[in-house]
Order: C-alpha cells, then structure tokens, then sequence
C-alpha cells in the first residue's frame, strides 16, 4: 500500500492545495495531509485544530485522506508514518528553487522522494498568503477557498476588526 505525505501550513487551505490533495488521492493509496504545528514564516492566522478541522471538511469526500499534524522535521514525520513519498505542487519557476533543495535534503536525510505535480493552471497565482492579505482588506476571496474557509476568514477578520475598535487587540 503506497502512502504519500502532502505536507503544508494550511493556513488556510484553498482550492489549488485542493487541487494537488484530490490528484495525490488517485495515485496514492493513502495521502496524510500533514499540517505543520508552527509555521515559521508568521504567527499563523488560524490555530492548529483550525486548520486541520477545516482540511478534515473539505477533504471529506475523499476515503483514502489521513489529516495529521507534525512538528520538527518533515522525514522524521514520514518515517514514523511509514509514507513511501512526498508530493508538493509546484505553481511556477519562483518556487522550483526552494522546492529542489528541500527534496534533496529530505532524499538525503531519509532516502525518502518528493514527487511534483504541476498546479493547475487555474490556480497556479494562488497562495494562502495572498488569501489572508486580500481576506484581511475586504477583496473577494470566494472562489479561490472552500466555502467554509470563505465563511471562516470573514468571520475572523470581523471579530478583529471588531477588537480593534473596541480597544480589545
Ligand atoms: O505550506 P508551506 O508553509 O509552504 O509548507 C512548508 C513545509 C511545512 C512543507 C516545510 O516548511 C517543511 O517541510 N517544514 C518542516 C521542517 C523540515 O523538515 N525542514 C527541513 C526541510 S528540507
């Protein structure tokens, strides 16, 4: 049985990590989205539980999805969960560089592939970043996330804004 690791901050999913999930599930006989604890690049918007709560909804019409949570290195993750490859989608040539040299390491380190599918075209601009900066200003995010993430960013922007104004954070 051949299981594949699709690894990520989700914060928040969208429609093209989507995308590389449901493509991962035909290949594989078992994907683990595996959400990484603490993202280094920000305080992450959405809290862990959060974000896997969401990937559990909107990957739940796929049997063969795992949703986990790792934190540390990604191979030691894989090695535990028996996962025979990752799989990264790759949305353009900006993120080739970075990609190639966190497969080489982790093949190094492990011994373990990362396999790349190209994103679809329809969602190759896409980044969960750009999702929170656009969400964050009140830009129309509705067809790029699940309908669920759509609710949930109004919601959390609101509830800011609303702490703002009333002196709360
Ligand atoms: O969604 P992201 O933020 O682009 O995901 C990046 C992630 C979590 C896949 C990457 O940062 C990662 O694998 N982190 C785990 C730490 C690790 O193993 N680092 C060595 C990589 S060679």
């Amino acid at each position: 049985m051949a299981t594949a690791l699709c690894p990520g901050s989700f914060d928040p999913v969208t429609n093209g990590h989507i995308d590389i999930i449901e493509r991962t599930a035909k290949y594989f006989d078992r994907v683990i989205v595996a959400v990484i604890r603490n993202p280094q690049k920000t305080t992450p918007l959405f809290d862990l539980d959060e974000r896997k709560n969401l990937l559990r909804e909107v990957l739940g019409h796929l049997p063969n999805i795992e949703i986990d949570f790792f934190k540390g290195l990604l191979v030691e993750f894989a090695r535990d969960k028996g996962a025979d490859a990752i799989v990264k989608g790759l949305r353009a040539v900006s993120d080739f560089d970075y990609e190639l040299q966190m497969a080489q390491m982790n093949q190094r380190l492990s011994g373990i592939d990362t396999f790349f599918l190209t994103t679809s075209p329809r969602w190759s601009y896409l980044s969960s970043s750009l999702v929170r900066e656009v969400a964050k200003f009140g830009g129309d995010v509705s067809s790029m996330v699940p309908d669920l993430v759509h609710q949930r960013l109004k919601e959390r922007f609101h509830d800011e804004a609303v702490a703002r104004e009333t002196g709360g954070s």
